[in-house]
């Protein structure tokens, strides 16, 4: 079989252009023209540059996906991201949700820049996220809620429709974006652990609420004229998780 070029008769060798295409990536990456990291928002202001730009390639390739909510996610120190660079600049990434007692990480967003899209770095992204939520996170799954459009990528990555894990391991971790569901709650952890879009119901009006829980209860707090102390222990236990 020829390595990436024609076969005799005259048709492409595509296992030989896989091969071509990974020798090649692996090479980027040895000379250090392409490097792969696990990133967080920890207060280093290298790593929220870098964020930043990740959360741009997001918002331009995931068009429908709500620009608020991608901030909040890659910007949420809970989540990690792997990202791609290629000669210092972010080219893509993945960002997603380590669930330490689960050992399973939910993806939450994955893109690589359009100019550099269809040259196998999505399938490096993913192999390098795997091998690092496997050695050095503990995960045993990773799991995501593919759009339409992107099942084809996620199921040459190796992903299946059919969850191998025990349902109650993951039912209530995994984000779905088509369509939604309102809940009406006081519960502080249940509201902070669902990540999701606010409104106050109060005197038969409803408002929606500008950033997250914390500043929902400050406003409240400064209402009542009420200093405001750190966060409250349940929302601690719910930051520790
Ligand atoms: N549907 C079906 N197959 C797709 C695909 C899609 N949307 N996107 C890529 N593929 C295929 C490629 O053709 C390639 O096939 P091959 O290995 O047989 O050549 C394979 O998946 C991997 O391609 P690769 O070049 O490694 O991926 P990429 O660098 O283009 O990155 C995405 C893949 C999906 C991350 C990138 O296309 C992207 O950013 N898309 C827009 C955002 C998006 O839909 N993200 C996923 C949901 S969060």
């Amino acid at each position: 079989m020829s390595a990436g070029g024609a076969g005799a008769d005259g048709k492409v060798d595509h296992l030989g252009q896989y091969a071509m295409r990974e020798i090649h990536l692996r090479k980027q990456e040895e000379d250090g023209e392409l490097v792969y990291m696990v990133i967080k928002n920890d207060g280093e202001e290298q790593n929220m540059i870098w964020l930043v730009n990740l959360k741009n390639i997001f918002s331009k390739q995931l068009p429908n996906m709500p620009k608020e909510y991608i901030v909040r996610l890659v910007m949420d120190p809970r989540h990690h991201s792997m990202i791609c660079m290629k000669n210092n600049t972010v080219i893509g990434g993945i960002t997603y949700r380590p669930f330490w007692r689960q050992n399973m990480g939910e993806i939450a967003f994955c893109a690589v820049s359009a100019n550099e899209q269809v040259k196998g770095y999505g399938t490096r992204l993913m192999n390098h996220l795997k091998e690092y939520v496997c050695d050095k996170e503990n995960m045993t799954h990773l799991i995501t809620f593919a759009d339409n459009n992107a099942v084809g990528y996620f199921q040459k990555q190796g992903f299946t429709k059919d969850v191998m894990m025990e349902r109650e391991k993951w039912v209530g971790y995994i984000k779905e974006y088509d369509g939604g569901v309102i809940i009406v709650s006081h519960d502080e952890r249940l509201i902070r652990e669902t990540e999701c879009q606010l409104w106050v119901i109060e005197e038969q009006t409803i408002n929606e609420i500008e950033g997250g829980f914390d500043d929902y209860r400050r406003e409240v707090l400064d209402q009542l004229g009420e200093e405001v102390f750190n966060p409250s222990v349940i929302a601690n236990q719910a930051i520790q998780q």
